[in-house]
């Protein structure tokens, strides 16, 4: 059985290992017209528990980023590729990255962000289709079809790889400041498009995507 209500699945059995696994089936959460959209890779144990994407170790580097450049967590919608937490923290499989796929381009359809940031390798290869160097990557962004829509994507290195490598803090911040200007943030908080301004979405509308 699966169920889809509006951006969150209620139930869904596609991936028996995964159906073993998990405790809960972990949704996106955020405003539903946030203007940017971060996209992980799969729940661990701290979200498996807490039913929330990027709330263990990872969550606080995010958190952190996201006030760095005046958002709060609640400004933005947080989700994954997939949604159950796969067991011993391996990476999702390409069977459970397509089995979750379309519930990821429902949800990317239903909010249409002005910009999806990619959280890692894993999310970026699994949205732009192709093999990703992320680390020289990082910063990037491409034009990809999704759900058959055309979305603008700035790649990230994922939160957790600054805990291990501090030299990509940096990348990750520069990253997280670029999401906020095509977000239409512009540093200065607020970010759903309810309540963005239409003069700050005209001014980052026709932005020429970063080198
Ligand atoms: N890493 C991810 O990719 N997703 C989470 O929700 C947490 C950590």
């Amino acid at each position: 059985m699966e169920q889809m209500d509006g951006t969150s699945v209620t139930a869904c059995e596609r991936c028996p290992e995964l159906c073993a696994s998990r405790s809960r089936i972990v949704n996106g959460v955020g405003p539903e017209d946030a203007a940017i959209v971060f996209v992980g890779e799969a729940p661990g144990a701290t979200e498996d528990e807490r039913g929330e994407p990027f709330v263990g170790r990872s969550g606080d580097v995010l958190d952190n980023a996201l006030r760095d450049v005046g958002l709060a967590r609640t400004d933005v919608r947080i989700t994954n590729c997939v949604r159950c937490r796969p067991p011993d923290n391996r990476d999702p499989t390409s069977e459970e990255l397509a089995n979750c796929e379309s519930y990821l381009d429902r949800e990317l359809e239903l909010v249409d962000p002005d910009v999806i940031v990619t959280l890692g390798k894993v999310p970026s290869e699994h949205l732009l289709d192709r093999s990703v160097g992320i680390t020289s990557e990082a910063g990037s962004v491409e034009e990809v079809r999704i759900g058959g829509q055309s979305r603008r994507v700035l790649l990230s290195v994922h939160p957790a790889a600054t805990l291990y490598d501090r030299s990509q803090r940096s990348t990750f911040e520069e990253t997280i400041a670029t999401a906020a200007d095509l977000g239409g943030a512009g540093g200065s908080g607020g970010q759903s498009r309810q309540e963005s301004t239409s003069n700050e979405r005209e001014r980052f509308a026709g932005r020429e995507p970063p080198q």
